[in-house]
């Protein structure tokens, strides 16, 4: 990670007009932004600190910020499957207890977009070990990682976790695939005493599945089912309100610790 915080040549920046247009873009000296607010100069850019604002051809405002990796999976990454959102991945890394130096499995890898999410917490000592069984979701995942700058962190397997978790000790185990209850056992071989199992699932009755396959013999304890809801609220002088329109419906994310099994 670089210690400055100036913009330099092939570097990401985040340019925002408003909450809606907003544009993840590589500076590159000579290059520019075409927006229909005019063009903004990326020779203006350079050299500058990151926070800074930029006039545009057509005298509007814009500022430019370093993409977080919230910013890279929303606007910049390809989608090749549906992701899981930021907010549902803040909620995965804490209730895992993800940070520096952790050792995370995690299946699939789709899109990259929670994968990059593990990655940017387990960094500079840890390391995400991603199945992925679809071959031919795995080149754009890859890039998406590359874009997020984290590939240095995760191992990228092409396999079917069902067949196996070849990591032992782990941290954290994190499932997004359609059966994960198949994988639970699998999964408390993998990780550590106390360490914890992830399953994000769009349905309930996934949710059910996973939930009674963890039960059983007292593989896991501590077992937990969250849905996670952001509203947006618009806070204007005398009318501040929430948002008329939210994201309904992600996923049902549920947490469990593994049991050691007393001889
Ligand atoms: C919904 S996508 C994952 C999206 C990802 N979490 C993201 O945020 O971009 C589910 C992925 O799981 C993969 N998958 C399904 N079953 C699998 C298995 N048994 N082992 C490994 N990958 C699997 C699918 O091919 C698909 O790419």
């Amino acid at each position: 990670m670089r210690e400055d915080n100036v913009i330099r040549e092939e570097d990401y920046v985040l340019i925002v007009l408003d909450d809606k247009r907003r544009w993840i873009v590589k500076v590159r000296a000579g290059g520019e932004l075409h927006t229909h607010k005019g063009i903004i100069k990326f020779d203006d850019l350079l050299g500058q600190e990151f926070g800074t604002s930029v006039k545009s051809s057509g005298d509007r405002q814009l500022i430019v910020f370093k993409p977080t990796i919230a910013d890279m999976s929303l606007l910049k990454m390809i989608r090749s499957t549906q992701i899981v959102y930021p907010k549902d991945s803040a909620l995965i890394v804490i209730q895992c207890g993800i940070g520096p130096g952790s050792k995370v499995v995690e299946a699939g890898t789709g899109s990259g977009s929670l994968t990059s999410m593990l990655a940017n917490f387990v960094r500079p000592t840890g390391r995400v070990y991603s199945y992925e069984a679809r071959k031919e979701f795995l080149d754009a995942a890859k890039k998406n990682l590359e874009l997020a700058g984290v590939s240095e962190w995760i191992e990228i397997k092409n396999a079917d976790i069902i067949q196996g978790i070849e990591e032992k000790d782990v941290d954290a185990v994190v499932l997004d695939l359609a059966t994960p209850w198949l994988a639970v056992q699998l999964a408390w071989e993998a990780l550590k005493g106390g360490g914890v199992l992830t399953s994000y699932s769009p349905t309930i009755e996934q949710t059910q599945k996973t939930v009674k396959e963890a039960s059983k013999e007292n593989l896991f304890g501590d077992i937990q089912t969250y849905e996670c809801f952001v509203r947006k609220i618009l806070v204007r002088e005398g009318k501040t309100r929430p948002e008329t329109f939210m994201v309904g419906h992600t996923g049902y994310m549920t947490f469990a610790r593994k049991l050691i099994k007393k001889t």
